[in-house]
């Protein structure tokens, strides 16, 4: 299957010359898109507006973490764009996700359109136990991140973008209409780079995830198409099991 839209590559480069030459070379392959916050706040809305034209589907990354109200407006902003998926942090709170919840779904009504998924970044994959512990938490991690995807769901959230050991968890406390989006995948041989909580592209998927976000082993190496094929190769092989 060409363009399996369980794969989500991450566009994390600084220039709309960089992003097209990916989009280029990953042709009819890659069909869904990340755009970070390292792209955005260099390039701005051009990127959206280019994969839109492209045929594209796009996750918009900002991770949204500030009062309620805020990001309440900011979002209602981010959905003017046309991205199809967009994030906010759990930890800024349940009403702060109810709210977001809220005006996504407003201003996609005002505008006639099927409102983009919005999902929480629970944990972030970088981090592990150890790093938990100095920011004064002495709660499992692991426990802490179920704990939020909960918590996201309560507030009308479509799911979470979590690591993929803590998917199987989050799959079976939340069902199996709840998205789940696992960064922190590392075929067998690549780098791990800053990633900690990591798992293969079959590991997630076996553990629930619905989509997986992969950047340098994709866009770091010297072929990304093949880096790409062999990424969905493994991911179609798991669903033939
Ligand atoms: O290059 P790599 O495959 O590590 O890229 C993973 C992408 O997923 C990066 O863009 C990173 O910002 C993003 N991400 C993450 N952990 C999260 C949320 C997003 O690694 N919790």
């Amino acid at each position: 299957m060409n363009g399996d839209k369980r794969l989500i590559v991450a566009l994390d480069v600084h220039s709309m010359e960089k992003v097209q030459q990916l989009v280029e070379q990953l042709g009819d392959s890659v069909n869904y898109y990340k755009v970070g916050m390292e792209l955005f706040y260099s390039v701005g809305s051009q990127v959206i507006t280019y994969l839109r034209q492209q045929n594209k589907d796009i996750f918009l990354d900002l991770k949204l973490h500030d009062i309620p109200n805020t990001v309440g407006q900011g979002l209602a902003s981010l959905t003017e764009l046309g991205a199809n998926m967009l994030n906010v942090h759990a930890s800024g709170g349940f009403t702060m996700m109810q709210t977001a919840a809220k005006a996504v779904k407003n201003k996609a009504e005002q505008m006639n359109v099927c409102p983009p998924k919005l999902i929480a970044v629970t944990v972030l994959t970088s981090m592990n136990q150890e790093e938990w512990s100095t920011l004064g938490f002495d709660s499992d991690l692991s426990e802490q991140v179920v704990h939020l995807a909960k918590l996201a769901q309560k507030a009308g959230l479509d799911g979470v973008v979590a690591s993929p050991q803590e998917a199987k968890q989050i799959r079976a406390a939340c069902g199996n209409d709840f998205i789940i989006v696992t960064p922190g995948i590392r075929p067998s041989g690549a780098a791990i780079n800053d990633q900690s909580r990591i798992a293969t592209p079959a590991g997630a998927l076996l553990n629930g995830a619905n989509h997986l976000v992969i950047g340098r082993p994709i866009t770091g190496v010297t072929d990304p198409r093949q880096a790409a094929e062999d990424i969905l190769k493994e991911m179609r092989d798991y669903s033939h099991e």
